[in-house]
């Protein structure tokens, strides 16, 4: 195809989507549509990776990269350039003597960057379809690399459950999303009724009760205090508005009540949002102080506002005073900075553990299309959304293509395609000590449990333990380190323990 070509077909495909939006608009009633206007929008909200890869690159490379003219795009070793950064090069700049044309004047460099989103996408593909899942043998055990393991079923019957936390006797206390706090006995029996006289949750879309956690001096006489994370409810010009919250309370086992409540954090009303997505919220206790975050609620460019508490991680102490010594405290260029901001330029991080021997903070966050991150939360680090992702839209049109800026910090590791990258865990304890202090990695979309080698904030093996059998909201320690996986669909929980 030469670059007239390619020139061509950009083109009509701009005019096609733009008479989809006319079309839309007209439907809708709104004839004076934006492109009526006049203010059509940036060429890159027209773009689709998938329509521009037939169209330009499978003559050669195949409708699904497998090869052709071109060589195959699939399989472990069989790109020369591997990173991101390297195929965006060569897409952009071609390569005259091995025959394949340089696309940097006919595409931009987001919409580049969108296609190579799109070749891992279809490389991720063929790699699953390949791998083998792993299963359990006859005996119910699964051979993973460092440790042979057992899953059973500890609970069952629970609806959407988000977040889990084992009490001292055994017994767990488990989160649901619309809601609803249940008590799961040591024989995995659920307690009938929920917990009564827990806070009213917002729970459309992705709101809800998200997370249950215990104060980490749970046991020492006079605490027994276990947090909540949820979306909050309000109304504002008569429709309801949301925003995260955290609340702490004690059981009253004997009533089967929530008492004591406190807030722990709570927004200004002006903050609520009537979005109804990306709430974040896990906790992590460390020293006295409370880690959390709150995901973009939906508005990307707010994670770069350091005045909405949305798209970012935030500390407080345990019982809710504001640290005098956060980040933004008292910040001669950011006078305006919420006081409680830890880290800023969060998408939506869903997951968040404390590294067994640093100390450190670790955090997934879900990414667009694409782009699942794995960072190490520090104080005042900009992590760079939505300025530098390494994702699209979930349309396939481009976000940017920055995958990094100078003051932003880089993740760990990343994952494009996304998995839905959801909790996470560090194992340590007895049970499986050939894990020691590697992370377990959730993910809802790609139905998967993965294992996590690093060598500081290096990662130097990842290993799917589990596959397809739900998706995977969260994962736990037990007492001695035996490891409990919070699935949905079907929503149970599973304990994995090890075998010798
Ligand atoms: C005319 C045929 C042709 C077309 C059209 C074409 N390519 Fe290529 N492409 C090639 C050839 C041949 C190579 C191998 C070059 C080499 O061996 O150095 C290649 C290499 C590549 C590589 C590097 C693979 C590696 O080993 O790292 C990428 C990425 C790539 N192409 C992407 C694309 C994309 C995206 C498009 C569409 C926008 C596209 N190509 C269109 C022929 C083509």
């Amino acid at each position: 195809m030469s670059l007239r070509e390619v020139r061509a077909f950009r083109t009509a495909m701009i005019k096609r989507a733009s008479m989809r939006k006319l079309q839309a608009g007209l439907i809708g009633g709104m004839v004076f549509s934006t492109c009526l206007a006049g203010t059509a929008p940036a060429d890159a909200e027209r773009f689709d990776a998938r329509r521009t890869y037939e169209n330009l690159c499978a003559s050669c490379h195949g409708m699904k990269g497998q090869g052709g003219t071109a060589p195959s795009m699939l399989g472990r070793d069989a790109l020369k350039h591997p990173t991101a950064d390297g195929m965006f090069g060569i897409i952009k700049d071609g390569n005259d003597l091995g025959g394949m044309p340089g696309y940097g004047e006919a595409l931009s460099d987001p919409e580049i960057r969108a296609l190579v989103i799109y070749i891992r996408e279809l490389r991720e593909r063929h790699a699953r379809a390949e791998a083998p899942t792993p299963e359990p043998d006859s005996a119910g055990v699964y051979e993973s690399q460092h440790h042979r393991f057992r899953s059973e079923v500890v609970a069952d019957g629970l609806a959407t459950p988000w977040s889990m936390a084992v009490l001292p006797d055994g017994r767990f206390l488990v989160c649901e999303k619309r809601g609803t706090l249940r008590l799961v006995n040591t024989d995995g029996s659920v307690h009938a009724e929920p917990i009564t006289g827990t806070p009213a949750v917002f729970t459309q879309n992705q709101g809800g009760l998200l997370e249950v956690a215990l104060h980490p001096g749970y046991e020492t006489p006079g605490n027994a205090w276990v947090y909540l994370g949820f979306s909050d409810i309000k109304r504002r010009g008569g429709r309801d508005v949301s925003m995260t919250k955290i609340v702490r309370g004690r059981i009253d086992f004997a009533r089967h009540r929530w008492v004591d409540e406190e807030m722990i954090y709570e927004a200004e009303a002006r903050h609520y949002m009537p979005t109804r997505h990306h709430f974040g919220v896990r906790l992590v206790f460390d020293d006295g102080y409370v880690y959390f975050p709150i995901g973009d609620r939906g508005r990307q460019d707010m994670a770069q506002d350091l005045t909405v508490p949305n798209g970012k991680f935030h500390r407080v102490h345990d019982d809710g005073r504001i640290p005098t010594d956060n980040p933004f405290v008292g910040h001669p260029q950011h006078p305006d900075a919420l006081p409680t901001i830890w880290t800023y330029g969060n998408r939506n991080p869903q997951g968040a553990a404390q590294h067994p021997a640093t100390g450190a903070l670790w955090s997934t966050e879900h990414g667009p299309r694409g782009g699942d991150e794995l960072n190490v939360i520090e104080p005042g680090v900009n992590y760079g959304w939505p300025v530098i992702t390494y994702g699209m839209n979930y349309t396939g049109t481009p976000i940017t293509e920055k995958t990094a800026a100078p003051g932003m910090a880089q993740p760990v590791h990343h994952w494009t395609p996304s998995i839905a990258v959801c909790g996470i865990e560090f194992v340590t304890g007895d049970a499986f000590p050939n894990w020691e202090n590697d992370l377990l990695v959730t993910g809802l979309a790609k139905q998967t449990v993965r294992r996590l080698r690093l060598d500081g904030n290096t990662l130097i093996e990842e290993e799917e333990i589990i596959r397809d059998r739900g998706r995977v909201r969260d994962v736990h320690l037990g007492p001695r380190g035996e490891v409990y996986v919070v699935f949905n669909q079907p929503d149970q929980i599973v304990r994995l323990t090890p075998v010798d």
